[in-house]
């Protein structure tokens, strides 16, 4: 019997915030009048897109709500900062900018204070809050995001700290406001949660368990945004192949895509995250036929050793990721792969970690994402007694670094000469004279466009053609052609 449950999706939720907004806006609309300009709001994001995603749904209520952003926090009447608790230095970090904005508060003190996100939904965090920033107006978690209006509202009267946590993960509210920085590409939540209880992992207990979006919001959310110019999508959730388990429909994560190819508009679609003991033949087999699906994967193999995946209840070995590789590459020749990796798990010997670095070697990532194992409360991995010396963690995660590094730059030189389809991100933030953007493998590109060829036109969200004329390990330089 599944014991999964089903996500409500809550219409009646999404109307009273909408009032709600409706409310703070016809004040704010009357302080415009007066003062002659807009309040103004800035948003810290910490962690993963999971939070950059939600971070866009308060930008967007917040200027449904008549505020408008800054980049300056010191101006800002709404500040927000949502927290990531994955690593303990993102805890660290936190107490050290919430500590630096008491001052900027005393500076202004109608400035509403607001801390949200993963580590909110733990306690001992919560706890440290109240006692010691009492300048904080106002903390809420990863569930209740929707709510962020009325508790908005309820906190410029309050005089304490304003704590709502909901610790059900039951109901999706859709039609929130999203405020995208970016227009040609957009990340879209597909699903929300994560069952899987890595032993290392605090996920499961910050985000709650798997809920699936329906697809007809999905579908509509993506046709909207292709309408307003989107050409790339990335959907996200922590585990996408699990997309539709706990739908009545009956959809997996393959058939989304397939829906989501159909989108007229969209160019390109990527995904993350994806399990490796979930990735199935059937997405290998939709990710080729599906034109508009990157030649990318993203899938984290976390430890080479089979008894350290096996305690980190991975649920896969070693030689199961390695075949699931090789389909892979099999079935999308010049596919690029990227992973994330832990080096000083409970109990890792050098024995166990020269496996980790065998991966490395043998798969060829384009690129990898490696960690240093941290402690996280809560979690069984925390409870094991055999825990690794800093500084030995430390040695082993050099040697990982130093080895993806080359492997980074020898597959990148295979770029040398190449005509590269990118999509134009804007131009480059260091060099202004040049674009920047990304091949469909996921490649930075930064690239001279003569002003011969494309006139004075912004080529910011524009499909191009780049040959490449200089490789590095974490970008490539080329030249923008004409067919
Ligand atoms: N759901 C995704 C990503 C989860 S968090 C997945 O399963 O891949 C992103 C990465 O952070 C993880 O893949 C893991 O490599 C790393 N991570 C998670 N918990 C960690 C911990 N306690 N210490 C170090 N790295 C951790
Ligand atoms: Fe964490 Fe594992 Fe879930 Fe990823 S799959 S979020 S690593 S518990
Ligand atoms: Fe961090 Fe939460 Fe993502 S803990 S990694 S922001 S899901």
């Amino acid at each position: 019997m599944s014991e999964r449950k089903i996500a409500v999706v809550d219409p009646a939720e999404r109307d009273r915030q909408k009032l709600i907004m409706q409310r703070i806006k016809e004040n704010n609309d009357i302080d415009y009048q007066r003062i002659g300009k807009n309040k103004l709001f800035h948003i810290l994001t910490f962690g993963c897109q999971q939070n950059s995603s939600d971070s866009e749904k308060l930008k967007g209520m917040l200027a449904h709500m008549g505020y408008d952003e800054t980049a300056k926090k010191a101006d800002a009447d709404v500040v927000i900062i949502n927290t990531c608790c994955v690593r303990e230095n993102a805890e660290l970090k936190l107490y050290g900018n919430i500590g630096a904005l008491k001052q900027l508060k005393a500076d202004k003190p109608g400035m509403i204070i607001a801390v949200c996100g993963c580590m909110m939904e733990q306690e001992h965090a919560v706890n440290a809050i109240k006692k010691k920033y009492k300048h904080v107006d106002l903390v809420f978690g990863t569930h209740n995001l929707y709510k962020f209006p009325e508790l908005l509202e309820r906190s410029m009267n309050e005089q304490y700290t304003l704590i709502d946590i909901m610790n059900t993960d039951g109901i999706i509210v859709e039609d929130i406001p999203v405020k995208r920085d970016e227009k040609h590409k957009a990340w879209v939540t597909i699903m929300y949660g994560c069952n899987n209880f890595c032993s290392y992992c605090i996920v499961p207990y910050v985000r709650g368990r798997e809920r699936s979006r329906n697809p007809e919001d999905v579908l509509k959310e993506i046709e909207a945004l292709a309408a307003d110019g989107c050409k790339e999508v990335t959907l996200l959730g922590q585990n996408v192949n699990s997309y539709g388990k706990d739908l009545e429909a009956d959809i997996d994560f393959a058939d989304l895509i397939k829906l989501v190819n159909n989108i007229e508009g969209i160019e390109r679609i990527r995904f993350m995250t994806s399990h490796p003991k979930d990735i199935s033949d059937k997405l290998i087999d939709t990710m080729k036929e599906c034109k508009k699906v990157c030649e990318q994967l993203h899938l984290p193999f976390q430890a080479g050793s089979n008894r350290i995946l096996n305690a980190m209840n991975r649920k896969y070995t070693k030689e199961e990721y390695l075949a699931k590789i090789e389909r892979v590459k099999k079935t999308i020749p010049g596919i690029a792969l990227s992973t994330d990796v832990i080096v000083g798990f409970p109990s890792e010997t050098d024995e166990d970690f020269n496996e980790t670095l065998e991966i490395i070697r043998e798969v060829e990532f384009d690129q990898a994402f490696m960690f240093i194992y941290s402690k996280r409360q809560g979690t069984p991995a925390a409870e094991m007694t055999e825990q690794v010396e800093e500084d030995h963690k430390h040695k082993n995660f050099e040697r990982l670094v130093a080895l993806q590094n080359d492997v980074s730059r020898k597959i990148n030189d295979d770029y040398s000469g190449k005509l590269v389809e990118v999509l134009v991100d804007g131009p480059s933030k260091k060099d202004k004279t040049k674009y920047t953007g990304r091949t469909r493998t996921g490649k930075v590109v930064n690239f001279i466009a003569s002003k011969d060829i494309y006139g004075e036109d912004d080529l910011t969200g524009q499909l191009v053609d780049v040959r490449i004329n200089e490789v590095h390990s974490w970008f490539l330089n080329g030249e923008m052609i004409t067919n």
